[in-house]
C-alpha cells in the first residue's frame, strides 16, 4: 500500500499532513529516510518510525462504551444525542458505528467499532450470540412467569416488526429472579434479540420493565470499573474471544 495512506490510516494526520511530514524527512522505513510520499510498502513487513518512534498502523477499531441513558444508538440524529458524541476526538472516525441498538432509555454495554464484519456476526439472529441482560420489572417474578416463559411468550405487535406472534425461547429459572420491595431483579440471556425483545417479553407476562442494563455480549463483559458514559479499546484477549465465540474470523 501507499506510505501516505498507511501513515493516514495510523492516525498521524490526514493524507495531505502526513505528505507534509515525509517531505520534512521525518519518517523512516526500515530505518532509511523516505522522501516519496508514493513509496509502496507491505504493511505487515515493514518498520516504519515518525521522528524516530515506531508507527503502529491500526485500521480496525473495537471501544467497550458502558452507555448511559438517554443517549441514541445510531451514528447521526437530528434531535437526539447520539452514542458516537461520547467520542473522545482522537478517538472518533467517521466509519465508526455501536453493534447493535439499546433503546434510548436502556445502559449498559455497547460496542462501537469499524468492523463490520465482527459486527454482522455478533448481531445476526442465526449466530445466536449470548447477550445477557439485568432487567428490572414492577411485580414479582413467579413461578408462573417462569413457566410462561419456558413455554415461549409471544411477542405483541410492534410498528414495523417482522417478529409479531413469534414465539421466544429464552428461559430464566428462580435462581435469575431477586426481589426488591414491590419490584423484581431479573438476569435474562437473549440469543436472536429480536427488536425490543426484552421489554416485549415482559410486557407478553403483563410486566412493566423499568430499567435495562445490558452486562454481556458473548464472551465480552462490561467492565465494573467504566462508569456510565465511559469507554476504552477492548484488550487483545477481550477481541480473540469476541471473535472466536461470535464466529467471525481474525484477520
Ligand atoms: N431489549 C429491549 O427491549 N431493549 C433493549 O434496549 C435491548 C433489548
Amino acid at each position: 500500500m501507499r506510505l501516505d495512506k498507511y501513515l493516514a490510516e495510523s492516525g498521524l494526520g490526514t493524507r495531505s499532513e502526513v505528505k507534509t511530514f515525509i517531505k520534512k524527512g521525518r519518517i523512516t522505513v526500515d530505518d532509511v529516510l523516505v522522501k516519496s510520499d508514493k513509496m509502496q510498502i507491505d504493511a505487515n513487513l515493514v518498520a516504519v518510525k515518525f521522528d524516530g518512534v515506531p508507527v503502529v498502523h491500526q485500521t480496525l477499531f473495537y471501544y467497550m462504551l458502558n452507555k448511559p441513558a438517554g443517549l441514541v444508538s445510531v451514528t447521526q440524529d437530528n434531535v437526539h444525542q447520539t452514542v458516537m458524541s461520547l467520542l473522545r476526538p482522537g478517538d472518533y472516525r467517521a466509519d465508526l458505528f455501536p453493534a447493535g441498538r439499546l433503546d434510548k432509555d436502556t445502559t449498559g454495554l455497547l460496542l462501537l467499532t469499524n468492523d463490520g464484519d465482527l459486527a454482522h456476526h455478533l448481531l445476526s439472529p442465526h449466530k445466536h450470540v449470548a447477550k445477557e441482560y439485568h432487567v428490572r420489572v414492577d411485580g414479582h417474578v413467579t413461578k408462573r412467569t417462569i413457566e410462561a416463559f419456558a413455554a415461549g411468550v409471544a411477542l405483541h405487535g410492534e410498528k414495523g416488526n417482522p417478529f409479531v406472534g413469534e414465539l421466544t425461547l429464552e428461559t430464566i429459572t428462580k435462581d435469575d429472579v431477586m426481589k426488591s420491595g414491590y419490584q423484581s431483579l431479573v438476569r435474562l440471556v437473549i440469543h436472536r434479540g429480536v427488536y425490543h425483545q426484552v421489554k416485549r417479553m415482559f410486557r407478553a407476562v403483563g410486566m412493566e420493565v423499568k430499567s435495562l442494563q445490558r452486562v454481556r455480549m458473548g464472551s465480552l463483559v462490561l467492565d465494573a470499573g467504566l462508569s456510565e458514559g465511559d469507554y476504552r479499546a477492548l484488550s487483545d484477549a477481550e477481541l480473540r474471544e469476541l471473535q472466536k465465540t461470535s464466529g467471525a474470523c481474525l484477520e
